[in-house]
């Protein structure tokens, strides 16, 4: 039996149970008292998703590679991690205005949230988001727009918009809903227990993640170091962060004026937990390393064609970074390694129909005709 179908028979079936969200969930290891009222839209439990076609490409021996899944969580992205932490003790902190600057995924998620507060009796809460005009995926915009956010689209880019709403959010009753929250980072912590839980009480020996404005890296290494300190596992990762070339202010340590990357999820040029993510790079002996867009795409097409994974361009940074660092000798044998797909990937389906040099078949609508047209 090989290491995949022993991991898919050692899987108990059980009956389908309701999942209540990860504060429920994890609220014993959480910022959190007993009394606050939860918002929650039952994000967390994302599926670990075995991809041996990944571990492959790698081409070193006895690799296990797992996709954790982000996507699947109910805005589309690891955003509602933090975002359920962050807007539950903002409104219970009596706020009523939740502002972010964002690539997308956060405005998203936070429009989701501030919908979620309203309905659970918080009529007056409101959500602002600033977005750079012209770079965000179209189905993140469509998705702030349809929450009922006001969507604030700047002409400038992500650490400008992140720049205004600091300053915005020092007006009253306002809450910075973006990850120098630090309710965001406590709630996305979670990721880490839940990768733990499902390998069986283990950490991997590497969490390969995109780094844009630096808050997930952090916050994962913070929630495997806290399960380690717990008992709960005897092992911590190595943290391999990757960013896009384009946009790779860590990787060449020092900020990056004018962002560029296909990824627009992570074109970022001045993280705000740079410090924090070269700690937990340090600290787990990992690495913080760049992909370009060339090799950022090839992986996109990868996860899609040879794992039937759908996720964003910017979550392919992970496995683009973990195919280059094996390509470098960085990666052992008989290694776990999880890579997070962030986003989900129908959030923009135009760069999947652009880098996938799709051309329509078009036929009659017989049965000769369709059978000519695909070459039969
Ligand atoms: N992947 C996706 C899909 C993202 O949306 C982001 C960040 C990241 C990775 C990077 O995470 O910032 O914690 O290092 N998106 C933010 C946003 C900036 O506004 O949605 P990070």
């Amino acid at each position: 039996m090989n290491f995949w179908s022993k991991f898919l028979s050692s899987t108990k079936p059980r009956n389908a149970k309701h999942w209540p969200g990860l504060i429920h969930t994890y609220r014993d290891l959480l910022d959190i008292d007993n009394k606050t009222k939860v918002l929650t839209l039952c994000e967390g439990n994302t599926p670990l998703i075995p991809a041996p076609a990944i571990a492959d490409t790698c081409g070193v021996i006895g690799l296990s590679v797992y996709l954790k899944f982000e996507g699947a969580n109910p805005s589309g992205s690891f955003k509602d991690r933090g975002m359920t932490m962050a807007v539950t003790k903002a409104v219970a902190n009596g706020l009523k205005t939740m502002v972010c600057a964002s690539t997308g995924n956060t405005s998203a998620s936070a429009a989701a949230y501030s919908a979620c507060a309203r309905s659970n009796g918080y009529s007056d809460v409101q959500c602002v988001v600033l977005v750079p005009d012209g770079f965000i995926a179209l189905g993140k915009l469509a998705q702030a727009i349809i929450y009922g956010a006001k969507v604030v689209q700047i002409a400038g880019n992500f650490d400008q918009a992140l720049n205004i709403v600091k300053e915005l959010s020092q007006r009253e009753s306002i809450a910075l809903v973006n990850s120098v929250n630090p309710d965001r980072i406590e709630g996305q912590k979670t990721a880490a227990f839940e990768i733990c839980d499902q390998l069986g009480g283990r950490a991997p020996d590497i969490l390969a993640t995109p780094v844009g404005n630096a808050g997930n890296i952090s916050a994962y290494w913070a929630g495997f170091k806290q399960y380690n300190a717990l008992g709960l596992i005897k092992n911590k990762p190595k943290m391999y962060g990757f960013q896009a070339a384009g946009s790779a202010p860590i990787v060449l340590n020092e900020p990056v004026e004018n962002p560029e990357t296909i990824a627009t999820a992570i074109r970022i040029g001045n993280p705000a937990s740079w410090k924090t993510a070269k700690e937990a790079v340090n600290e787990s002996f990992g690495l913080i390393d760049s992909v370009t867009d060339e090799e950022i795409v090839e992986a996109y097409k990868l996860i899609h064609s040879s794992q039937g994974v759908c996720c964003e361009p910017a979550s392919a940074a992970s496995v683009a970074g973990l195919i280059k660092a094996s390509k470098q000798g960085k990666v052992e044998r008989e290694s776990t390694i999880v890579c997070v797909l962030t986003g989900n990937g129908l959030k923009d389906p135009q760069t999947a129909i652009d880098v996938s040099g799709f051309a329509p078949i078009k036929s009659a609508a017989t049965m000769d005709a369709v059978a000519s047209a695909i070459g039969l």
